[in-house]
């Protein structure tokens, strides 16, 4: 069965189970905005739930990566298995040297930018991404006893389960304005910090801040009205809730404990908010016409 082939700081392997519950019976087609590792959408694609999906995400090294696997695995797999050999035979303090080696150079060649991601994504600190301000990545060598870099029936079954996805890399907005009516939609954005001290590390340059949270909920109304069904996840904030709250929203809070945390919180389990629209008339009707 497939699965996400990259750790993702914020993954929601623990929540897809429940977000594939509360998802719609039949629907269009499926999109993703915010997509990171894919956790939702693979389990909703094991689940035998997607026709069509539109995956998106601002960060364009993990897109470039998504596309190579499905288009060009064979390749992407040659490519990986000298280096995780050559990573694997040595001892701690050479495999260290040779990740800041990969870590410095960025090749020209697709299928090697992707082998590189997804070896630096297996051999970091915590599978984390961060680049810096001019866009490199910046993410110190993580001490794996044995970390799996190459898992070839993953990626296969991986490539396979994205063979008809369309990708897209940008903003959320354009990623949900492209919804139509009867599409369904789930969307993970970079969480509203729980306190001050609890800043995500950002995935991309430039960080998701309160005008983005308050663009991210005009995009929902705005899918809202269209007749797309519309799922969010965020942190249980005040902040997120008065947004959303007035608007004929469902709420739902779920305890879940993130794989990997925001400094400060831990591991502890965490409340998350899940909004839906689904009780919205526009979306009841939409639905109802897509399933006809
Ligand atoms: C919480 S993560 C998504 C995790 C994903 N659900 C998973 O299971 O792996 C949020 C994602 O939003 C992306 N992102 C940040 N700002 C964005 C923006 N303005 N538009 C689209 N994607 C953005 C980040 O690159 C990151 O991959």
């Amino acid at each position: 069965m497939a699965a996400p082939f990259l750790k993702w700081a914020g993954g929601k392997a623990r929540l897809a189970p429940i977000v594939a519950r509360r998802a719609p019976g039949a629907f269009g087609r499926y999109h993703e905005p915010f997509v990171g590792g894919g956790a939702v959408f693979f389990a909703l694609e094991a689940a035998g739930m997607v026709r069509e999906a539109v995956l998106n995400d601002a960060n364009g090294d993990l897109i470039e990566c998504f596309t190579i696997v499905r288009d060009e695995v064979e390749a992407l797999i040659a490519e990986l298995r000298p280096m995780a050999g050559g990573y694997e035979s040595l001892e701690q303090s050479q495999r260290q040297h040779l990740y800041y080696e990969r870590r410095a150079t960025v090749p020209a060649d697709p299928v090697e930018r992707a082998a590189r991601l997804i070896f630096l994504n297996r051999t970091c600190y915590n599978g984390l991404y961060r680049v810096n301000s001019r866009g490199v990545f910046n993410v110190p060598h993580g001490r794996y006893k044995n970390p799996r870099i190459l898992d070839e029936p993953g990626l296969r079954s991986a490539s396979l389960a994205l063979r008809a996805v369309e990708f897209s890399c940008g903003d959320f907005e354009s990623a949900c304005a492209r919804a139509r009516a009867g599409d369904f939609v789930y969307l993970d954005p970079p969480y509203q910090p729980l306190s001050r001290t609890a800043r995500f590390t950002s995935y991309t340059p430039g960080d998701f801040g309160p005008a983005d949270q308050e663009r991210l909920r005009d995009a929902f109304e705005a899918m809202s009205r269209r007749g797309v069904a519309a799922m969010l996840s965020n942190s249980d904030h005040e902040a997120v809730r008065r947004l959303y709250e007035g608007l004929g929203y469902h709420f739902e809070v779920v305890e879940m404990s993130r794989a990997i945390n925001s400094v400060g919180t831990g591991r502890a389990p965490v409340p998350e908010l899940l909004i839906d629209n689904f009780g919205r008339d526009e979306v009841r009707q939409a639905l109802r016409d897509s399933s006809a």
